[in-house]
């Protein structure tokens, strides 16, 4: 199906393009990181998907006459193999200068894209990427030329939003992640940020709290939660994650009462279906604690050409780089980079019939937005400011005896909707869903609450007046 609209379009701009366009070369600058165990956007991964998108456009002729010159550029710190900030805007401003790029793909890491981000709308450059899901980027005034064809954060904030909804939560809702500020990108943080932001919006009352990855904190954050929540969005690595609910059921004895969504958009904990599975031994019955566990993920696409893309894209991967990639979640990235490729020749085909320039980035831009398109990862949408729709799954667990988990709803980015299985159902260990802000727990307002509570207070007052009593004497005893 995809094929017959992109030679739809191939073919209009054949014709309006034939005589004008030929002989020209168009420069596609990509800056990414090598470290392809730590990103999704990372080179080994995401290069062998643009040369395979740019041949299969070449394939079918178009970009006619012009050919695709792609140039790569690391914007890692080789001595710790992390993204670096400083090094992509040095790296930005040097290809710039010297290759005059019409594109640039990447960064994928949130600062280094902040920074190239900037230049890029200050140049008027247009900028794709697949990476880049902080909330930030929703700024079109700062970001003019950015075009994200993959997932970002305000489109989990969406869906928590139509999560919250359907389950009646209204009044309020917690985020916890864990916090890598110093060390690296802050993955966990930009992930949780567009939940935060989005509930907020809908005047849900959210608390926030980030956590170290250090045992002597999650006591703390564990009765943070009790004080705050009871619909509960953690994001962090596994480790941490099961270290902590291991510390939870211990110390908090209504488990039933809350709601846990662990965000884990690329489905690592769900290897073998079962996200309890590594935890602490020691850990007497993790499924019965985990029915109050659900896991958010990215939605796998389920279209046929993906299978096919991720099948040759490990074979190219491999031998390009030598890097041996197992199927996984990660390979929607590069497939994202992928459908970014066919937008952004899409949108130059259409500049150029217009009689644009090439690297006319606002014009370029302006046409990626608002689209649907079907590429190698299924239907693409992209919203008014260039972020594609981002499809996700909800997982629970569904076997209530061996403690596997199974998608209970899908959700599609581009209708907003929460489509739940048909087969695959909760089990709600209380009988349905907890209560986001359950009767006297939070608030006392409730005249019923106080009732109850009139009693202790007076205890307190007696036992306080008593103790006063008591302390004047003994002063008076002892100074007289
Ligand atoms: C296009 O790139 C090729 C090298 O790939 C170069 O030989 C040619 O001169 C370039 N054409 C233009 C118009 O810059
Ligand atoms: C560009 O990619 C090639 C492999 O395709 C690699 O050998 C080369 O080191 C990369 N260049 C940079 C600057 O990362
Ligand atoms: C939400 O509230 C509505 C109306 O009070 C009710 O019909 C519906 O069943 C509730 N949904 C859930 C999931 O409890
Ligand atoms: C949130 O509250 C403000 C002020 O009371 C109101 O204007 C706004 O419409 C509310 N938003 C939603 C989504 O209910
Ligand atoms: C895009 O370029 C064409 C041709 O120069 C021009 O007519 C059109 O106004 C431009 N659009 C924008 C938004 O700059
Ligand atoms: C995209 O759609 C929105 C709402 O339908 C509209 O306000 C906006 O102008 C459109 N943007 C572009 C670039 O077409
Ligand atoms: C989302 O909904 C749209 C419109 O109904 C549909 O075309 C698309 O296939 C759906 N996406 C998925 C992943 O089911």
């Amino acid at each position: 199906m995809w094929r017959v609209g992109v030679r739809c379009w191939l073919f209009m701009g054949l014709c309006s393009c034939v005589a004008r366009c030929s002989g020209k070369n168009v420069t596609v600058a990509v800056m990414l990181p090598d470290n392809h165990h730590k990103y999704a956007w990372a080179q080994p991964r995401v290069l062998p998907a643009l040369r395979m998108a740019q041949e299969d456009l070449a394939r079918r002729g178009l970009l006619l006459g012009r050919t695709v010159i792609l140039r790569n550029f690391s914007t890692e710190n080789p001595a710790v193999g992390l993204c670096a900030e400083s090094r992509a805007q040095v790296v930005a401003v040097d290809v710039k200068m010297n290759l005059r790029p019409d594109v640039f793909f990447g960064p994928g890491c949130v600062y280094p894209l902040a920074s190239v981000g900037r230049f890029a709308s200050h140049w008027r450059l247009p900028l794709f990427t697949a990476g880049g899901s902080a909330f930030g980027f929703d700024n079109q005034d700062e970001y003019s030329t950015i075009v994200r064809s993959g997932p970002s954060t305000t489109k989990l904030g969406e869906f928590a939003i139509a999560l919250h909804a359907y389950f009646n939560w209204t009044s309020r809702a917690m985020v916890t992640w864990y916090d890598l500020r110093l060390v690296d990108d802050r993955p966990h943080y930009f992930l949780a940020e567009g939940i935060y932001v989005a509930l907020k919006e809908q005047n849900i009352t959210m608390e926030a709290q980030p956590y170290q990855n250090d045992h002597k904190y999650y006591r703390e954050l564990i009765s943070f939660i009790r004080e705050h929540g009871r619909i509960i969005y953690i994001c962090g690595p596994l480790d941490s994650f099961l270290m902590i609910m291991k510390l939870f059921q211990s110390e908090i004895k209504d488990p039933e009462n809350y709601a846990i969504f662990y965000l884990d958009v690329f489905a690592e904990s769900l290897s073998q279906r079962r996200p309890w599975l590594n935890a602490d031994p020691d850990w007497a019955d993790p499924i019965q604690f985990f029915k109050s566990v659900f896991v958010i993920t990215y939605r796998p696409p389920d279209n046929p050409e993906y299978q096919a893309f991720q099948k040759e894209l490990h074979a190219r991967t491999y031998q390009e780089f030598g890097v041996h990639l197992e199927p996984s979640l990660m390979d929607l990235i590069a497939g994202s980079f992928y459908d970014g490729f066919l937008l952004y020749a899409m949108a130059l085909q259409e500049t150029l019939a217009d009689g644009g320039a090439q690297n006319d980035g606002i014009n370029i831009t302006m046409r990626t937005a608002n689209r649907s398109f079907w590429g190698v990862t299924g239907m693409v949408t992209t919203d008014e400011k260039n972020a594609r729709d981002t499809d996700l799954s909800l997982w629970a667990m569904t076997n209530q005896e061996t403690g596997e988990y199974g998608v209970v709803a899908n959700y599609n980015g581009s209708t907003k909707d929460l489509v739940w299985s048909q087969t695959e159902r909760i089990t709600w260990p209380s009988g349905g869903p907890p209560l986001d802000n359950p009767p006297c727990v939070f608030s006392s307002d409730d005249p019923s609450c106080n009732d109850d509570q009139l009693p202790v207070l007076g205890i307190v007052a007696v036992g306080s007046g008593l103790a006063l009593i008591i302390f004047g004497i003994s002063s008076f005893l002892i100074y007289r």
